[in-house]
């Protein structure tokens, strides 16, 4: 049985991958008002990604008898400037979620929540990936220095990155 800490825990998680999946909504209309296709489409993609594991975690919650319980989401907070603002702020936020996961994980050890911390174990990774491919797109971004033509070149390459992901 899932402890009621472990459960909430889980519920706050749901919140957290919603509030990131609106966040990415909002990054990805930005990119498209600056006429960045590439830059949208793998927002777009990574919006779809967090709702993708908010419902990895709902079902989680079912399978096991818990409670869902589903929290406001809130409103994306960003004004974005810039390509390279927007791709820091969603490393921060992955950074975050990814200390998260990390205390959920260890949690779940102690509490000897072997289901759960399989779970998790998933997620875990997953942020290693997500954390990885942000902190890249900020390094190229700044390399780039809004250069048009690198810019458009960073656009394409940041679309490929997008199609060829496996939509975990
Ligand atoms: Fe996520
Ligand atoms: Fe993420």
């Amino acid at each position: 049985m899932l402890s009621k800490k472990i459960i909430n825990e889980i519920n706050g998680q749901i919140n957290e991958e919603l509030s990131a999946w609106y966040t990415y909504l909002a990054m990805a209309a930005h990119a498209e008002n600056l006429n960045f296709p590439g830059f949208a489409l793998f927002l777009r993609h990574q919006a779809e990604e967090e709702h993708g594991h908010a419902m990895k975690l709902y079902t989680f919650l079912i399978e096991w008898g818990a409670d869902v319980e589903l929290m406001t989401i809130k409103k994306p907070t960003g004004s974005y400037t810039t390509m390279l603002d927007v791709f820091q702020k969603a490393l921060k936020s992955e950074q975050h979620v990814n200390d998260r996961v990390n205390a959920l994980y260890e949690q779940t050890f102690k509490e000897k929540a072997f289901a759960a911390h399989l779970q998790f174990q998933w997620f875990v990774t997953e942020q290693i990936e997500e954390v990885k491919n942000s902190q890249w797109i900020v390094e190229q971004l700044k390399m780039a220095k809004n250069d048009a033509a690198a810019m458009l070149l960073l656009d394409r390459e940041v679309a490929n990155m997008a199609a060829s992901d496996d939509g975990a």
